[in-house]
């Protein structure tokens, strides 16, 4: 018995039931992860127990020697890994990041230019119910009708006419490649800054799997919870010459004292993305995501831009007729995890969308290849196909256990062996 289950039984059996589900389901959001033994065993340390505001050589509190040596070692990560001349490890979460990042580069009230939250975008890139789009003004872009693929000729006109501090190029929904060269240009067009939140990517990036931000982007904020496989938190890049906006923007100007133990987290999972092993990882996401992609389409789905380049799959369920909070529920309920996605011009709110999203990232982690997902898209029509069907889905649902309990889960099956 282990001591939370001694002490706690009622949250450690919340934990327990949490973990069957991931061990016995199909995890295929696109913004999470399994992360590994490692990564576990620094965020459940005690760390947790020390206060260390300020940065490394420069704190409020006594005691933090050790605190610089592993914020210290984070950093120096952060940078060889993406190539960049500062990193700011310190950002609670990817919302956090994107606050500073704009508390660096503008005054409240300055103009802003970002992607509509409906076309692939981000709540934080000036969407009307985020705290973003009360302190800046924030217009948007999306994506072009036919191809569905970003319209940087929109992109150019807006900046043109609205004339923006900065430039957010980045998404939560985007299948395909983004042309931060071409962001880069628009951006110089009008003197703005170009940030990239390459949250969703940024694991494709570090393998060198994605075109990386960096040598294009003033400051570039990303989490690390998602294609990058560490603990829930974020962090930024910038030059050099933007070091000290960005630092005094996450601290004192954002947040109090950073977490430490994900400090830590966050420095194994920059280790871990440095080995050769993570690049392998990488091409089996991307190819699992390719491999997804082309089934659905054969077994009669529509793809939005007609397939993928990175590690996600979006689905337009309207030729179905059925809503992407239906399907998401159905899903589920075989233990298939997904969530609605609004696609490009939806007609239906965001509570209900039109879409879903689909992504390998998490089963690639657990040892997945092509052959499960041509088995996965197949369950996934089945379920989309055969709504209500209480046989079919007994059906799919014995199969995915089936499936889901050949893969261990990481970080729990290797602490447990
Ligand atoms: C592009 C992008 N930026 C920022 C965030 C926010 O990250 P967090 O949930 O850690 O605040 C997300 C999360 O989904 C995202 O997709």
């Amino acid at each position: 018995m282990g001591v939370l289950e001694h002490i706690d039984p009622e949250v450690a059996a919340i934990i327990a039931r949490e973990e069957g589900r991931q061990r016995w389901g199909l995890g295929m959001m696109a913004s999470e992860n399994h992360v590994s033994a490692a990564v576990l065993e620094a965020l459940g340390s005690v760390l947790t127990n020390k206060y260390a505001e300020g940065y490394p050589g420069a704190r409020y509190y006594g005691g933090c020697r050790h605190m610089d040596e592993v914020e210290s070692l984070a950093i120096r990560r952060a940078k060889e890994l993406f190539g960049a001349e500062h990193a700011n490890v310190q950002p609670h979460s990817g919302a956090d990041a994107n606050m500073a990042a704009y508390f660096a580069l503008m005054e409240p009230g300055d103009v802003a230019l970002g992607m509509r939250l409906d076309q692939g975008g981000h709540l934080t890139h000036g969407h009307r119910v985020s705290v973003t789009s009360k302190v800046w003004r924030f217009f948007h872009y999306g994506v072009e009708r036919e191809t569905e693929r970003i319209d940087y000729d929109q992109m150019r006109q807006l900046a043109k006419e609205h004339r923006p501090k900065v430039i957010v190029v980045g998404a939560s929904s985007y299948p395909r490649i983004i042309d931060f060269a071409k962001a880069r240009e628009i951006a110089d067009e009008v003197g703005a800054y170009l940030m990239v939140d390459m949250a969703h990517i940024a694991g494709l990036v570090a393998a060198g799997l994605h075109p990386s931000p960096v040598p294009y982007a003033h400051v570039v904020t990303s989490t690390t919870h998602k294609t990058l496989r560490g603990p829930r938190s974020a962090f930024i890049l910038c030059r050099q010459e933007l070091a000290e906006k960005i630092d005094r923007a996450v601290f004192p100007g954002l947040q109090g004292g950073p977490h430490m133990h994900v400090v830590a987290a966050k420095a194994v999972c920059f280790w871990e993305a440095m080995q050769p092993s993570f690049r392998r990882y990488q091409e089996r996401v991307v190819e699992n995501a390719r491999t997804l992609a082309e089934e659905l389409a054969r077994e009669g789905l529509r793809l939005v831009t007609g397939g993928t380049d990175n590690h996600m799959v979006l689905v337009d369920l309207t030729p179905k007729g059925i809503t992407g909070k239906e399907a998401e529920k159905a899903l589920d309920e075989v233990g298939i995890y997904c969530n609605k996605n609004a696609i490009p011009y939806d007609p239906r709110p965001p509570a209900v969308t039109s879409g879903i999203r689909l992504g390998t990232p998490g089963l690639t982690s657990r040892g997945m290849g092509p052959d499960e997902m041509r088995q996965i898209a197949h369950l996934i029509v089945q379920v989309l196909e055969h709504m209500g069907d209480e046989e079919v889905m007994d059906e799919v649902r014995q199969q995915v256990r089936e499936l889901a309990g050949a893969f261990p889960l990481p970080g729990v099956s290797d602490r447990a062996s």
